[in-house]
């Protein structure tokens, strides 16, 4: 499960070369009008960067301060060999939920078919998400549940570099990864509160050679979550907490077809999360999720450290074995350790239709904090390799 390098002859080229063309978002009226829309200024000085013919440009927020953007996307193709997104300043969303309602859109910044688009700068985004998270059905049951934005969404981007930023107080997810290939996210720093529901880290999606490291997430839902058409995914020196932990799926809702493959996920330090590693995948879904490692994870206080469930189904209704199910197979676990905040260190509750098969676990030390922890299995071929604590038996 090899993901891309973190550099590739590529970037070496990206940064060596002429110095390139600078369009800064202030000369386009940005930043001038004291807490007023700045997106028209954005869009603006977006168009040229973006048509800076054969040459690399660099659109540029400077730095110490605010803009205010409503929903907006940076489109391509651009006729720039390459974009640098230099973000130092910082992006404020607007609060008042009707901005999305009035046009139903979901996503705050989307960047979208572009190819070689660097977005870094030390620059922080702030989704403002208060508003919707106090309105969620989640939080507040007789709510209509709405789906809300993505902070920063990436669309149809290839060759991507998305590093150092701060992401903060998304209205739903805070970076989303979607039909992109070789993307590489590094030292993001995404927080909301533990509370604020459906605020994922990093979620990806459809995606293909992704690579995440060396980010530091606490939020309200998944800290990464990699849910279908998503390959070749390495997710390494992750900090996560508060949060649900680190997340495939859920994959095969409503009897869909879903294929994650090839992911690794290691160094990942897991605090007081509700999960750790998880697999979870609907009854009555289709396809596979296969080939996917979990190694040198260390768990503090998390409820559930390894989850698979390929038994999903929506907790509304009545759940029923079904005849078929997203089948899961070649997990490997190896050298995880750490505290479990419940009995139920490790879980494997696989389908009776499509059983979990080549589970493989390896160097396993997950006590409990005060009290005893357990593992247990239901229809699933598990090996267990070297020093194993608490080892594992099918579920009677
Ligand atoms: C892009 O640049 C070309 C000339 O190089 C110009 O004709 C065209 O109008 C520009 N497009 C935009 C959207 O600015
Ligand atoms: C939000 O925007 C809508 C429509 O533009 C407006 O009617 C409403 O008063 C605003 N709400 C707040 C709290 O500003
Ligand atoms: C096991 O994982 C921990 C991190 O949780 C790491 O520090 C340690 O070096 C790993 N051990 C081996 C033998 O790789
Ligand atoms: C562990 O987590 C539980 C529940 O999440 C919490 O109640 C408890 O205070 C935590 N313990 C420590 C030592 O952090
Ligand atoms: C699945 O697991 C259950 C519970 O352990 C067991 O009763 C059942 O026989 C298993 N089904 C198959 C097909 O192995």
């Amino acid at each position: 499960a090899d993901g891309p390098t973190a550099e590739s002859s590529d970037e070496l080229r990206l940064r060596s070369g002429p110095p390139p063309r600078v369009v800064d978002v202030d000369d386009y009226g940005a930043g001038s009008n004291g807490g007023c829309d700045d997106t028209e200024a954005f869009l603006a000085a977006w168009r040229e960067a973006c048509n800076s013919t054969d040459y690399r440009s660099m659109f540029l927020v400077p730095e110490g301060k605010t803009y205010l953007l409503m929903p907006v996307t940076f489109r391509g193709p651009c006729r720039a060999i390459s974009i640098t997104a230099m973000i130092k300043g910082t992006l404020e969303a607007p609060s008042n939920r009707s901005v999305w309602l009035d046009r139903n859109l979901q996503e705050w910044i989307t960047f979208e078919g572009i190819d070689r688009l660097h977005v870094l700068g030390g620059g922080t985004l702030n989704g403002n998400g208060q508003q919707w998270w106090i309105n969620s059905c989640k939080l507040n049951k007789p709510m209509r549940c709405i789906k809300g934005p993505t902070a920063l969404y990436f669309r149809r981007c290839t060759h991507l570099v998305v590093e150092d930023l701060q992401v903060r107080d998304s209205m739903q997810m805070h970076v989303a990864i979607s039909y992109s290939w070789n993307v590489l996210v590094s030292k993001l720093f995404i927080t909301a509160p533990g509370w604020s529901p459906n605020t994922d880290g990093i979620h990806v999606s459809n995606s293909k050679e992704v690579s995440i490291s060396d980010c530091t997430i606490s939020t309200g839902d998944d800290c990464v979550s990699i849910v279908s058409g998503s390959m070749f995914v390495r997710v390494t020196g992750i900090f996560c907490g508060p949060g649900h932990g680190i997340s495939i799926g859920s994959l095969g809702a409503s009897n869909s077809w879903a294929h994650v493959s090839d992911v690794l996920v290691e160094k990942a330090t897991l605090q007081g999360t509700t999960n750790g590693v998880r697999i979870k995948t609907w009854q009555g879904g289709h396809g596979f999720a296969e080939r996917i490692t979990f190694q040198d994870v260390s768990m503090h206080n998390v409820t559930n450290p390894v989850i698979i469930d390929q038994n999903y189904c929506d907790p509304r209704k009545p759940c029923h074995e079904q005849g078929s199910g997203v089948a899961v197979r070649n997990i490997h676990y190896r050298n995880i350790s750490g505290t479990s905040a419940s009995k139920v260190a490790i879980s494997f509750i696989c389908s009776e239709a499509v059983h979990c098969d080549g589970i493989v676990m390896q160097d396993i030390n997950l006590v409990g904090e005060g009290r005893h922890t357990a593992c247990s299995y239901r229809n699933a071929t598990v090996a267990q390799l070297g020093y194993i604590f608490p080892f594992c038996s099918v579920e009677m």
